[in-house]
């Protein structure tokens, strides 16, 4: 035979991955299993079971224990019970147990990788040789972080019991990244995998077993979304972590508001692919493959959204078609086929109706040839190559194998349509120019770059989204943190008692009321405004005398403060540097009004004049600290497993919402709003409600720093009326609460609408070293972004 026709005409033979092995260890439990709590196997209460089907055939494999409340009350005891032997075990204890873990798995490797591809339908080769040997990657990277526990992370401590629920896309994968990083820390956990994808999981919890991890350390209850929520929402769990749709992202971040626990949310996407014309298109469309059509499409971070430049899209389409076309979908046990299954019935009628709908809508559709098996659930690679920025399929997370293309002129537009979604988990850019690459990668707003590649992932660099992705990251030095608090976070002594006082009545702009312009006013865009409701607020002493007038700022000030904000973006693209030397300038000119300040604290909170200096001195402090920090809060180059670099670079969340404490009303202020400033956020605060004349003390000592205007918006008023409104400003990108915690459950309710990140602190000590002047605030004020740079010659 000619070797020419042979390469085009040859059939692929049979290359079947036995699982024979994983049956067996399914048929050793009868088909059934229980829930993992407290290192043993029980019953779920009432005996109440689901099934779990093979995606690829249908059958069912196994029956598995719906987990109730009482069943969660039980594992969330046995998680609190082990905690403090776990933590007495300290760095090494923990280290030597992570590490057994990760042997464990990497001995019994192929059976995990057998079980999840039976259980969730993807192809053997990606379980084989991308799942299982990250998971025991992510083991052994965190035995070393469990290890240097308190040299990389001083004056912390872990949460205590951690409540963790998963999706079906990565099982395995997403149990690592949740339990390692967790248990390194310190935590105990209540882990829950979803309904459709629970083997692995119970797998995970026998291997416990075997290498002797103390009864307790890992709970696993299995269920739906119900058993979810009873572990999110249960009072003994002290951070929720979930990974899943932004839908119940949302759902749990309301849930839970206002309780205290910690929170780490990693959600949905629609990730930008950007081939640029001076790209490798090859390569790019072999990255685009992988990129959508790995784990058939479901994935979080899949390059759903091609954006092609359209002096190369004719080419770089006919391309995909071509090799879409070629693709082998059929049974994933088979170690030569590119696509499974589709993990579930009502994931597959999901993508069917998404596709349904946008070819509805008059958007051309292409779908490959699908000859799949007959039983099982199945969907053909599918491109809709020619689609507007705003339909539906360009804007909706599909989750499944479906590519939408759009085109773009100049790199200006490529970065406008990438940033033109309410995501931002990840993007890949392809060009052979550095410039462009890079610039591209700098101006996309997600949490990981991948430049000449995609789907790069690793326990040493961080994961995670910006905007509607959630917020946190997973894996690195970042991810790790999540798991831990400062030392004394929790510690309810620490509450300041103090009544509310100092608001007066409102009072009507005319009558018997001083004028307007005796009102110390807003400030906003970097001007004294007066409010727009033309109403102030009595200010008082603890005697309650008169002290001045504020304005009483509403709904319409905040609103121009935030936009006056979302335009300051020259504070965000300074340099550390020059950021520094206004943060500098800041505590000079502030220095200069100490005494008025002193003075001005006295009589409005009584405190003696020489507390009044102290605080001042203290303020200044803060300016200094920060200041110096603002040049040296430097990312990372990671060591992945990698041929290139893997640069973290550390980025200003953006507009922030700043909330201050009622006492201490020019600490309180200053300690928040300088770490903000330095790491390059624009703020609007809302400043202490009982003595905000010390904030309006402040608008000539910013006029007069160099701060930009719309950098730093202050809006006096009641923050039971203000907080909300800001908290729910779709152009506010993070809020910081250290006021009174009775508004906590309003502020972090209020933030579901964009998702944004919210860090609540009712105890926060403005005088307090640990509290006002550690580095964990600026991973508060912070995105990490990981860029991935492959290189070679
Ligand atoms: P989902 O978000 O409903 O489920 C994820 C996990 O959350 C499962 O373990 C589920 O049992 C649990 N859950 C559901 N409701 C809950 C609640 N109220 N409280 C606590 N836990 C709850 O995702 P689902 O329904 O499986 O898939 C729907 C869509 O979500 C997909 O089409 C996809 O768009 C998106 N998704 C995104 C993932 C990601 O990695 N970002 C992963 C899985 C799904």
């Amino acid at each position: 035979m000619d070797p020419n026709e042979a390469m085009e005409t040859l059939e692929w033979g049979p290359a079947p991955e036995t699982d024979t092995d994983a049956r067996a260890w399914i048929e050793g439990h009868e088909g059934r299993f229980g829930l993992y709590i407290n290192g043993k196997w029980q019953n779920s209460e009432g005996d109440v079971r689901f099934d779990s089907r093979n995606p690829a055939t249908g059958e069912i494999l196994a029956s598995i224990a719906q987990g109730s409340a009482s069943d969660v009350d039980a594992a969330v005891a046995a998680a609190r019970k082990a905690q403090g032997k776990w933590e007495g075990l300290g760095e090494s204890g923990r280290a030597r147990h992570l590490y057994a873990l990760a042997r464990a798995i990497q001995k019994q490797s192929r059976l995990f990788a057998t079980v999840e591809t039976l259980d969730n339908g993807k192809p053997i080769r990606e379980t084989r040789d991308i799942d299982v040997p990250l998971v025991v990657r992510h083991f052994f990277h965190h035995a070393g972080w469990a290890r240097l526990r308190n040299t990389k992370a001083p004056n912390m401590e872990p949460w205590g019991v951690c409540g963790q629920v998963i999706p079906w896309n990565f099982p395995l994968l997403m149990l690592a990244w949740k339990i390692a990083p967790a248990l390194a820390a310190g935590n105990t956990v209540v882990l829950k995998p979803a309904e459709y994808t629970s083997l692995s999981a119970l797998l995970f919890a026998e291997t416990c077993n075997q290498v002797g991890l103390p009864p307790g350390v890992v709970n696993i209850v299995t269920g739906d979304g119900r058993t979810g929520a009873s572990i999110v929402e249960h009072d003994g769990v002290d951070k929720v972590a979930f990974t899943g749709s932004t839908e119940v992202g949302r759902i749990i971040r309301k849930a839970i508001a206002g309780s205290g626990k910690g929170l780490t949310l990693e959600l949905g996407g629609k990730s930008p692919y950007i081939i640029f014309e001076d790209a490798d298109i090859d390569s790019a469309v072999e990255g685009l493959v992988d990129a959508i059509w790995f784990n058939q499409g479901q994935v979080c971070c899949a390059g759903s959204r091609l954006l092609v430049q359209e002096s190369v899209a004719e080419i770089v389409h006919a391309k995909i078609e071509a090799r879409m076309s070629k693709l082998r979908i059929g049974n994933p046990m088979d170690k030569s086929v590119d696509m499974g299954a589709i993990v579930d019935e009502v994931q597959l009628i999901e993508i069917r109706g998404k596709c349904d709908a946008a070819e509805a809508e008059g958007n051309r559709r292409i779908s490959a040839p699908l000859n799949a098996p007959k039983d099982g659930w199945w969907f053909p690679p599918t491109f809709f190559p020619d689609v507007a920025p705003s339909s539906t399929i360009a804007q909706e997370e599909v989750f499944g194998p479906v590519l939408v293309s759009m085109t773009f002129r100049s790199p200006t537009e490529a970065i406008a349509l990438a940033n033109n979604t309410r995501y931002g988990l990840a993007g890949s850019v392809w060009s052979q120019d550095v410039d462009t690459a890079i610039e591209i990668a700098r101006n996309i707003q997600a949490g990981v770059i991948w430049i000449n590649c995609t789907n790069q992932f690793d326990a040493a660099a961080g994961f995670g989204g910006y905007r509607e992705s959630g917020f946190g990251r997973e894996g690195g030095l970042e991810g790790f943190r999540a798991y831990l608090r400062p030392s004394h976070a929790h510690d309810a002594s620490k509450v300041h008692d103090f009544s509310s006082r100092g608001i007066g009545d409102v009072r009507e702009p005319e009558g018997t009321l001083p004028p307007l312009d005796q009102t110390a006013k807003l400030y906003i865009g970097g001007k004294q405004v007066r409010p727009d409701g033309g109403y102030s607020l009595e200010v008082r002493s603890p005697s309650n005398e008169v002290e001045g007038l504020v304005g009483r700022g509403n709904r319409k000030d905040m609103r121009n403060a935030v936009e006056a904000a979302s335009k300051a973006t020259t504070w965000s693209k300074m340099s550390g540097h020059a950021r520094s030397q206004v943060l500098w300038y800041l505590a000079e000119n502030m220095q200069q009004r100490a005494i008025g300040l002193s003075a001005r604290i006295s009589a409005l909170t009584g405190a003696s004049p020489e507390d009044a200096l102290h605080e001042v001195e203290q303020a200044l402090d803060r300016w200094t600290y920060w200041a110096s920090w603002a040049d040296k809060h430097d990312g990372a180059v990671h060591d992945a497993p990698f041929h290139g670099l893997v640069v973290a670079l550390h980025e200003p969340v953006g507009v922030s919402g700043l909330i201050c404490p009622d006492e201490n009303p020019l600490l309180g202020l200053i300690a928040l709003a300088a770490p903000l400033l330095a790491a390059g956020n624009r703020i609007v605060a809302l400043p202490s409600e009982s003595a905000p004349l010390l904030a309006t003390d402040l608008y000539q000592v910013l006029e007069t720093s160099d701060v930009p205007a719309g950098t730093f918006n202050i809006i006096t008023g009641l923050h039971t009326e203000l907080a909300p409104v800001l908290a729910s400003h779709d152009d506010v990108q993070m809020i910081w609460h250290a006021g009174s915690s009775s508004l906590s459950e309003d502020i972090e309710v209020a933030t579901v609408g964009n998702m944004k990140r919210s860090w609540t602190s009712p105890h926060f000590d403005p005088w307090s070293i640990k509290d006002s002047m550690s580095e964990h605030m600026l991973q508060h004020a912070t995105h990490v972004k990981n860029i991935w740079i492959p290189h070679g010659i």
